[in-house]
């Protein structure tokens, strides 16, 4: 269990809290690079409890600023954005992307003092389609972590794409760990006998209590959830947490299953879920025996948003939200062709991890042995945070390729194996595009 102290270090964000601090140790995907365009608008960015700027100047390179100009505080946003930097709406001052002051145009030459004037500046990069900021303290940057599903060069093979959820982050993730809930939230609605033959998912419909092999990484956690397949066989689901805010989820087939899901926290109450995936990837089970698709299972698309504002909260909503109950459809509901009538997976995990509240009280749950995995992350979570305290660096931040040994998805193996050795195995057979795939040592 969780007791409710542990939940408040666990999920509070801030500037000076210890998980704050921990995750500033970290590369932290802030925006995709299509929404920065050189010498375009400055965006509202909300991260970690912290009100930033983020803009592109005419150079190409990304700028993320404390939106409060160092002068009198006015927020940046309202700033024009020149080719070398961002001028300050209230008296002109003017900042590169590193938040040095380059003018100072209300005050005479000789009174100036640009020299020593820094907007608070958080460095910034971009590769392969997502712009990333690091706020921590290092003066020497660590490298920026190394999933296979970041590291895609080719844009045609990338799917990347961003989600709002209003809620703590922890929650949000936890959703992406907790196997169970696919065949009750997601295919409730579906019998096993309706779905597509032939795929392994359907297992996952046969049997809907799986049992569970859980271990901690050395990129976080990991569990294999398992059922008996075919005779001789184990269908597995294997999945993961990598620090600090990562997972790969099993619903997907293995050997071509790269994928990594970020849930950022905006702050305490705020997430944006960043989804970076390979676009050969081979989804889980879809469809019925009759070929059409499973009710409700359609995937985020882009005519489910609102279009963004400007806002702090304004970027990447979806139309179906806790305002409308997410346009849930009773009758689909009562009739059982869906489990909840509320159209499309993430959507459905969405409208779950909201209704628990802003942030879960966790003095209220009973977990089960179906929570295995999210209690064993949160301990990890929590040993790394107290580690942290006493000074040591957290997963993955200075060997970001301990990354490369996690994969997720599911197959079936024979019913011998070790569950270890049937994925070392399986990860031997995959698929490796980007070729940072690393095989687990046995
Ligand atoms: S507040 Fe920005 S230039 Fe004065
Ligand atoms: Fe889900």
């Amino acid at each position: 269990m969780t007791t409710r102290a542990e939940g408040e270090l666990l999920t509070r964000v801030g500037p000076g809290t210890p998980m704050g601090k921990m995750l500033r140790e970290y590369w932290i995907p802030a925006a995709l690079s299509s929404e920065l365009t050189a010498n375009g608008p400055p965006i509202r960015l909300m991260l970690l409890g912290e009100q930033l700027i983020a803009f592109r100047d005419g150079k190409g390179r990304v700028g993320v600023l404390d939106h409060r100009c160092p002068h009198r505080c006015a927020s940046l946003f309202f700033g024009k954005n020149e080719s070398e930097g961002l001028r300050c709406a209230y008296h002109g001052w003017k900042f590169d992307v590193a938040g040095n002051c380059l003018d100072m145009p209300n005050v005479p030459k000789h009174q100036g003092f640009p020299n020593r004037i820094t907007a608070k500046a958080y460095p910034a990069v971009e590769r392969y389609g997502l712009i990333w900021t690091y706020m921590g303290e290092r003066k020497e940057m660590p490298p920026l972590p190394m999933f296979e599903a970041v590291m895609i060069e080719d844009e045609r093979e990338r799917n990347q794409f961003m989600v709002q959820r209003e809620c703590n982050y922890l929650q949000a993730l936890e959703g992406d760990i907790d196997t169970s809930h696919l065949g009750f939230l997601h295919m409730g609605g579906v019998e096993a006998e309706d779905a597509e033959p032939g795929n392994l998912g359907v297992y996952a419909l046969s049997n809907r209590a799986p049992e569970y092999h859980v271990a901690d990484t050395d990129w976080g956690t990991m569990y294999s959830a398992y059922r008996p397949g075919a005779p001789g066989e184990i269908y597995w689901r294997f999945a993961h947490f990598m620090f600090p805010f990562w997972t790969i989820p099993p619903d997907g087939h293995f050997r071509d299953h790269v994928i990594a899901r970020a849930w950022v926290p905006m702050d305490d109450n705020h997430t944006m879920f960043v989804h970076v995936a390979w676009k050969k990837n081979a989804p889980g089970l879809r469809r019925m025996k009759d070929g059409s698709p499973i009710v409700g299972m359609a995937p985020v698309l882009p005519s489910m948003y609102v279009p963004n504002d400007s806002s702090w909260f304004g970027r990447w909503r979806l139309t179906a939200s806790k305002d409308n109950d997410y346009l849930m459809n009773r009758d689909l509901q009562m009739r059982n062709v869906s489990y909840t009538g509320i159209e499309g997976v993430h959507v459905q995990d969405q409208a779950i991890t909201e209704s628990m509240g802003s942030i879960v009280d966790h003095g209220l749950e009973n977990l089960a042995i179906s929570d295995l995995m999210i209690s064993r992350t949160r301990r990890r979570m929590l040993r790394a945070l107290q580690a942290h305290g006493e000074g040591i660096v957290p997963p993955g931040v200075d060997n970001p390729e301990t990354y490369q040994g996690a994969r997720g998805g599911d197959f079936a193996s024979s019913a011998s194996l070790d569950w270890l050795r049937a994925y070392s195995d399986e990860m031997r057979a995959s698929s490796n595009p980007t070729g940072a795939l690393r095989i687990a040592a046995e």
